[in-house]
């Protein structure tokens, strides 16, 4: 079976979030079920810079509403790539989708449209002798692929995933024409969001199947409060909606091959751990206490996130002895919340604003626990790195996370089956304690080692969720 997946982001060549990781991971997980996958991606400057020592093919790509374009062809790290080649709408310094300073580029619509018109000229006149049997398009930067592939009468079916049901990715309905769109499509019944247009809800229409990241978020989606506004129109796709969990890539997360880690160390001998924790508490400049208990974050900083309510915990966390560790990047007034939070407390807190792979990788080799308080979380990557590395996530019961750490209630450890702490709701009250039983489960070392044992041992594979895609693909391909 030979798939096309169409995204904006895939890890190592262009990451702003976890869709890289997935979408740089999918094909790999995939070809072991038999399914050849490629991915279109737009010739971002990252991306063509990893294709300078590439031998390239060159396509020909005419009638794109962002103009003219080649599509370049060939195998870059991992992966089989198409670029969209097409330096007047993708070669800019700044973000994928906003300039240095955060303002979104005016030709969002034009650009993404171009991706998506691209993805479906591929499916109806083939590209170098080769067609893809099914369209794979990831979130709003790819949702005009089904309704492009509706409205041109190009019968190859598709596939639409929601990474994140937050970005609708909305453009002037007076750019229907602009964006090779006819005026119905502007409609209710089409991409009308709002008065606007929405790139996702064209996805969520048009494909054949909507897949999200985890079962959990599928149902939350489809209901007002975590709908987006957008649940109405889940809600009538009825059974064409599932939920399938991502995974990570265990090769490249693996505790006893990491060289970013200070010491390397496996399941069955976590010795290393401590050397990771003490050089963690050295680098961010936390007392040196081996018994504390050290609590970390690895994240984006947006509302989504929660970290506003993890501020607001801090003297439950704080008060138990625990100590604190933030790497993050994102929104200036939470940033600023985690900077004063290290001022005011040294040796307690230690806060990273940036992006650093390396650090994100010690953080999770050398914390105790893992905090993720999201207010919603379609999947979340970080508490399967964390139950990977042997370090305790400490979840909000939403979505992905619900489905990924079995939470040591009552029965769960009488079982000897628990992996983390779950709480909800997502209130500081409801941290605070999540954060005070942690801690004492983290002084009781039998339950404690158990859990640990317990997290390593749970499949984070791409294994299963690889299986059902293929399933999934199997299906509509017939
Ligand atoms: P989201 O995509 O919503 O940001 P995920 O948990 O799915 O959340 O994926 C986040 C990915 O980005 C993970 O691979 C995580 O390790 C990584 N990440 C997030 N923030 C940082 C950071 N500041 N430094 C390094 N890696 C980060
Ligand atoms: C989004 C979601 C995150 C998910 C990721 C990859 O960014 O916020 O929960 O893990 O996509 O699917």
């Amino acid at each position: 079976m030979q798939i096309l997946q169409v995204a904006s982001e895939a890890f190592p060549l262009i990451k702003t979030g976890g869709l890289a990781d997935v979408v740089g991971a999918l094909p790999g997980a995939l070809a072991g079920e038999g399914v050849a996958m490629r991915s279109l991606l737009p010739g971002y400057p990252a991306v063509m810079a990893a294709l300078r020592d590439a031998t390239l093919i060159v396509h020909d790509i005419a009638d794109l509403p962002g103009g003219p374009a080649r599509l370049l062809a060939t195998r870059c790290q991992g992966l089989d790539v198409l670029v969209l080649d097409a330096p007047q709408i993708f070669d800019r310094a700044g973000g994928p989708y906003a300039n240095a300073q955060g303002q979104e580029w005016p030709d969002n619509p034009l650009r993404f449209a171009s991706l998506a018109a691209a993805a479906a000229r591929i499916a109806q006149r083939g590209i170098g002798g080769w067609r893809p049997d099914l369209l794979h398009a990831h979130d709003w930067q790819a949702g005009l692929v089904p309704a492009y592939l509706h409205y041109w009468g190009i019968r190859t079916p598709s596939v639409m995933t929601i990474h994140n049901l937050a970005f609708p990715g909305k453009f002037d309905p007076n750019l229907a024409a602009a964006l090779f769109l006819p005026p119905e499509a502007m409609g209710f019944e089409g991409m009308e969001f709002y008065g606007a247009g929405s790139m996702l809800k064209a996805g969520l229409v048009f494909a054949d199947r909507v897949t999200t990241v985890s079962p959990s978020y599928a149902a939350e989606i489809l209901t007002p409060d975590d709908g987006m506004g957008l649940d109405g129109v889940l809600r009538a796709r009825g059974a064409a909606v599932s939920g399938i969990l991502n995974g990570i890539d265990t090769t490249a997360w693996n505790p006893a091959s990491d060289a970013h880690l200070a010491a390397r160390f496996t399941a069955s001998d976590r010795s290393g751990r401590a050397m990771n924790k003490a050089a963690l508490q050295d680098m961010m400049g936390l007392a040196a206490d081996p018994d504390a208990p050290l609590f970390g974050v690895v994240s984006r900083l947006s509302w989504q996130k929660g970290l506003d309510v993890l501020l607001a915990a801090l003297p439950a966390l704080l008060g138990a002895g625990a100590q604190l560790v933030v790497l993050g990047a994102g929104d200036p007034s939470l940033e600023a919340g985690l900077r004063y939070a290290a001022a005011a407390h040294p040796g307690r807190i230690g806060c990273r604003i940036g992006y650093d792979e390396g650090l994100a990788r010690l953080i999770q080799g050398g914390v105790d626990a893992l905090l993720v308080p999201s207010r919603f979380e379609p999947c979340g990557l970080t508490q399967l790195c964390a139950l990977r590395y042997g370090a305790i996530p400490v979840v909000a019961r939403v979505g992905g996370l619900a489905d990924t750490v079995i939470d040591a209630n009552a029965m769960a450890r009488a079982a000897g089956v628990a992996t983390g702490v779950q709480f909800a709701p997502v209130t500081p009250d409801r941290l605070s304690g999540a954060i005070a039983a942690t801690v004492a489960l983290y002084h009781d070392h039998a339950a404690w080692h158990r859990m640990q044992d317990n997290a390593m041992a749970a499949d984070v594979s791409w294994t299963q969720p690889a299986r059902l895609y293929a399933r999934l693909y199997a299906e509509l391909v017939g």
